[in-house]
């Protein structure tokens, strides 16, 4: 089998992406014993930072897209069993808006071009996307198997859903293997909001749900601080369940 690549993305920050891409390939690679590849597209660049790989003047994500390097050299390896990296730093902002001025056909391929390179290293790897739409974004769609949807519910928790649902739609038209696997609320609490927003989840049929939800847990802006994935950091707590939880249901579908 060869590597399957998921994409985390929601068009709203703050609702998780970063956090459940990091926790979810590590317990693929832990716990699963998956090799993993995770790929921060961020040029935010939490995930690169959580694992202290930030550095403006290595070589990141931005040198693929610029299709200056071979992937292997941008690769680097966490302290984790089986989990490698492809960090980011802040010129990814700059190799995206050069890629959008380029007026060919192929600047959506580019990742996806690069990914299958070492699609026999690797079981599985992760997309960490930014917020919002862009070419990298697009990028990673181009290049994935499936989208992973992070939802924390608020009063705009569903703006830009259908926009997403639209986006990956147009993506299929490149990538016919494209799939929407299912979306997932975090930090969810107990309280009729999130009851009332999983309920309307669930019943519409265009979001296909994971039975999983990620609960809100103090916990887990701990261990970001810590730089520690939940499990490490707190193995017993609501969210490090539910992220265990996830991953079966992720390799289960
Ligand atoms: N299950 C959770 N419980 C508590 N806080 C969480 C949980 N998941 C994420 N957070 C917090 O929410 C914030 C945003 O998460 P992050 O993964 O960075 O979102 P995104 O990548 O979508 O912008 C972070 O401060 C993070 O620690
Ligand atoms: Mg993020």
């Amino acid at each position: 089998m060869s590597m399957i690549v998921s994409s985390i993305i929601n068009l709203k920050g703050g609702v998780g992406k970063t956090i459940s891409s990091i926790n979810i390939a590590h317990i693929l690679a832990v716990i699963h014993n998956k090799r993993v590849l995770l790929v921060d597209n961020d040029s935010q660049s939490n995930t690169t930072r959580f694992f202290n790989f930030y550095d403006s003047e290595e070589l990141s994500i931005s040198d693929i897209m610029n299709e200056d390097v071979d992937i292997e050299d941008v690769i680097v390896s966490t302290r984790y069993n089986n989990l490698d990296l492809i960090p980011a730093n802040m010129s990814l902002l700059k190799a995206n808006e050069a890629l959008t001025r380029k007026n060919n056909d192929y600047k959506g391929k580019i990742l996806k071009k690069a990914l299958e390179k070492v699609k026999d290293k690797y079981d599985y790897c992760i997309i960490d996307n930014q917020p919002g739409i862009n070419i990298g974004v697009i990028n990673a769609l181009i290049a994935s198997n499936n989208v992973l949807i992070p939802i924390k519910i608020d009063k705009f928790a569903f703006d830009g859903m259908e926009e997403l649902i639209i986006q990956i739609e147009n993506a299929k038209k490149i990538n016919s293997g494209l799939s929407l696997k299912g979306c997932f609320v975090t930090q969810f609490s107990r309280n009729n909001v999130n009851y009332q927003g999983e309920e309307f989840l669930n019943r519409n049929t265009n979001y296909p749900m994971f039975k999983a939800h990620i609960r809100k847990s103090v916990k887990v802006d701990e261990s970001s601080f810590a730089n520690k994935p939940i499990l490490e950091h707190s193995k017993r707590c609501a969210a490090a369940k539910d992220y265990l939880e996830l991953v079966e249901e992720y390799l289960k579908v």
